[in-house]
């Protein structure tokens, strides 16, 4: 347990840097060497990032921003305030550090230098691979940066090595790496909310001082993993630069941005630190996890298009990556934890009449789940509710055409489970202190290698026992207390972090040994929306929220970063005063679910139901595979519109809101003539647009240009509160 790899960067670094060419885009190669001054030059489509070595052996960056904007001898403000490119603590505390070490157990002071730099390729791309150590003590430390020149996305992490053979290394922080803009007037846009609220959209100057993002306890609502940071004042949506990023784990992570009164930004990312540290033993390596970081020329949409894009195409599970997600049914605003069969089944068929492809069953299934106070952990079917198991109620959903989906809780326990009467050491806890509760549960700690070994058994059974091919993976509490009475003392604080490298190959051993089967991310809702889970999760369930309007606000701040084939999103009763029309034209904008109590519905919802999911279905490649771009903000206007256009520009389809109340729908027809501008088409060809669900003498328009459509635009007609309008478009020629 002495090597910690974290994301499963097991990398294949494979050849040297005369091969740079092999990734020349055109002329230039990614990844240049210069001379004068000695260093390299990364450009991606857009983005220049260039870093210096200079003659005492220090590695600074010298340039990150627009590709036309750099010159190679810029010395920027890192190099005058001495911020280096993997910045430690040591000489002046003039920065944030991304490392932080004690040597020999009082050496406090970090003083690298530069030993080597490669250009090599790692998992088809090129990478930058600079090596440097302690000028005396024996600390290797390896920072990469891997670029994605099409995303304009550069990934840094870092990998430290203990060559000494005698003395561990302290790690009292481990960052995966650090960015420095230019000099500036800056402000950062973030997402923020809480249980049933997630992904709200805020703004802030960034003022002299740090301003902190952070996880401190597993959980994400507050602050999802992500920023946006563009000069100040600076707020078209379309075009204008902007630096962004997020970190691809799943524990508690931390970005703090660092903000000099003059202007310039550092911003320092990684693993959350707070009460945690890393015994690095002779001869071992730590590696953190990626930093991913991109800029942009195209404002708020260039940078969410560019993350979501990578996300979608780099980052999700390969084996699922390029599937359309199904349209999904689950049970639980229906029936929450009072399963029956027979009610399961009824459910189950009318989800089949209107073109469900996957019918999941959420929680209650298994033994003694009655309610939230008992049963997880215990992961065996209920058998007062499943006499003869589950493969009855799958049987008859696989006959009714769906596939069949579950859920589970895997990292908790209900102190009233057999698993926790046998093992109440298992989960996190201090002796003689309490072991504080939320929602009745308490956290497993899944460092420990008994606690692993029984879930991949529990889920190991029931993937091969049952023919499921959908599993819902929760995560409904936050950490307390993280204590690990029995671990040697030296790894009590290394809890946090080895809980998620467990959880990590959980999910990977499981996703192996049953590759078909597909995965939800859910944590109460948007809880763990990071790209940590999404390396390992097809789909997130973004909110308890379902109510259609508060869903606008969540899915428009979830699109700034991820993309749409993971915004999972159902339809269910609670309606907030709208329609069921306008509930599914919400959902239809993400990975369509329904959730309702079908039992309830009549065959006037049956139809509706029937007709949205057949149209879902028909546009599906473009909201799942599609470009996103949100043409009107929630957060701005009383309205709302997004499109997804498809790569080769030749179809669109747009979701139109309107959020109005009588007040703004008086200020609405005051305006006028509203306008819809679309985005990303092709300017010179024609497009036939279809007005779906109006009649063909009352579609207001046949056909337009893309540019008419980009630059004049379309008459806003929704005008009413709660209503919406879907609108395709096909290139005629
Ligand atoms: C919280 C999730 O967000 C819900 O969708 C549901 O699965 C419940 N947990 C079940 O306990």
């Amino acid at each position: 347990m002495n090597m910690h790899i974290s994301n499963a960067l097991l990398l294949p670094v494979v050849f040297l840097c005369g091969a740079a060419a092999a990734f020349a885009q055109a002329s230039a190669p990614v990844i240049r060497e210069t001379t004068e001054p000695k260093g390299w030059v990364i450009e991606t489509k857009s983005s220049s990032y260039r870093l210096l070595v200079t003659d005492k052996g220090e590695v600074f960056p010298a340039f990150y921003g627009n590709k036309a904007g750099a010159s190679s001898t810029t010395r920027n403000d890192a190099w005058q305030q001495s911020i280096m490119e993997i910045p430690v603590r040591g000489a002046y505390p003039n920065k944030t550090p991304a490392l932080e070490v004690i040597f020999s157990g009082r050496v406090r002071d970090l003083d690298l230098q530069f030993v080597s730099g490669n250009i090599l390729e790692i998992e088809n791309r090129p990478a930058l691979v600079i090596t440097q150590r302690d000028r005396f003590y024996p600390l290797q430390v390896v920072s990469y940066i891997r670029v994605l020149p099409e995303y304009d996305i550069l990934e840094k992490w870092i990998e430290l090595k203990n060559t000494g053979e005698k003395e561990s290394i302290l790690i009292e922080n481990a960052r995966s790496g650090s960015i420095v803009l230019p000099r500036n007037a800056y402000e950062l846009t973030h997402l923020a909310g809480t249980w049933g609220n997630e992904f709200q959209v805020q703004r802030a100057a960034l003022t002299p001082g740090v301003k902190t993002l952070e996880a401190a306890d597993f959980k994400s609502f507050e602050t999802p993993p992500w920023f946006l940071i563009r000069p100040r004042g600076q707020h078209d949506k379309f075009s204008g630069p902007g630096w962004f990023g997020t970190i691809q784990y799943s524990g508690n992570w931390r970005m703090d941005m660092n903000t000099r009164y003059g202007g310039g930004v550092q911003v320092v990312a990684g693993i959350n630190f707070w009460d945690t540290h890393w015994n690095l033993e002779p001869g071992k390596t730590f590696v953190t996890p990626k930093f991913v970081i991109g800029y942009t020329g195209r404002g708020d949409e260039g940078a969410a298009q560019s993350l979501s894009r990578y996300i979608r195409k780099e980052v999700l599970p390969a084996s699922h990556r390029e599937k359309l997600r199904p349209v999904l049914y689950n049970s639980w605003y229906a029936t929450k934890f009072n399963i029956r069969m027979d009610q399961q089944l009824a459910l189950a068929k009318i989800a089949a009449e209107i073109g469900v492809e996957m019918f999941v069953m959420d929680d209650g299934w298994f033994k003694g789940r009655v309610n939230d106070r008992a049963g997880l952990g215990d992961w065996t079917v209920d058998k007062k509710k499943f006499p003869d198991g589950l493969a009855p109620l799958i049987r008859q959903v696989n006959e009714l055409g769906m596939d069949f989906g579950i859920w589970i809780e895997p990292e908790m326990v209900n102190p009233d489970s057999d698993l926790y009467r046998r093992h109440p050491d298992w989960v996190f806890h201090f002796p003689n202190r309490a072991r504080h509760e939320s929602r009745n549960q308490l956290m497993l700690n899944l460092a420990r290698e008994d606690v692993f070994q029984y879930l991949l058994k529990c889920y190991t059974s029931l993937l091969s026992e049952n023919n499921i091919k959908f599993i819902k993976w929760d995560h409904n509490r936050a950490l307390s207390e993280p204590g690990w009475p029995d671990a040697p003392a030296e790894m009590q604080r290394e809890a946090r972090i080895r809980h998620i490298d467990n959880l990590y190959r959980l999910i990977d051993t499981l996703r192996k040994r049953f590759p078909d089967v597909w995965f939800e991310d859910c944590s109460s809702g948007g809880g763990r929306p990071d790209i940590g889970m999404l390396a390992r999760m097809d789909q997130v369930w973004v909110s308890d929220n379902t109510a259609p309007k508060d869903r606008l606000y969540i899915q428009h701040g979830f699109l700034s970063a991820w993309p749409a084939n993971t915004m999972v999103a159902w339809t269910t009763d609670h309606m907030q005063n709208t329609s069921l029309e306008f509930t599914f034209d919400v959902m239809m904008s993400g990975v369509l679910g329904i959730g309702n109590d079908l039992s309830k519905w009549g065959d006037k919802e049956k139809a509706l139901a029937k007709r949205k999911i057949e149209l879902y279905k028909a546009i599906r490649p473009l909201v799942q595979q599609g470009t996103a771009c949100r043409l009107i903000s929630p957060f701005e206007d009383f309205r709302a519109a997004v499109e997804y256009v498809a790569e080769d520009k030749s179809e669109a389809v747009v979701f139109c809101y309107n959020l109005a109340d009588d007040l703004a729908k008086n200020r609405l027809e005051g305006r006028g003539d509203l306008k819809l501008r679309l985005q990303g088409l092709d300017g010179g060809a024609r497009y036939t647009i279809e007005f779906c669900g109006l009649a063909p003498d009352k579609q207001p328009r046949e056909s337009c240009t893309g540019d008419f459509l980009e630059n004049i635009g379309l008459r806003w007609i929704v005008s009413e509160a709660g209503k919406s309008q879907i609108i395709r478009l096909r290139k005629t020629e």
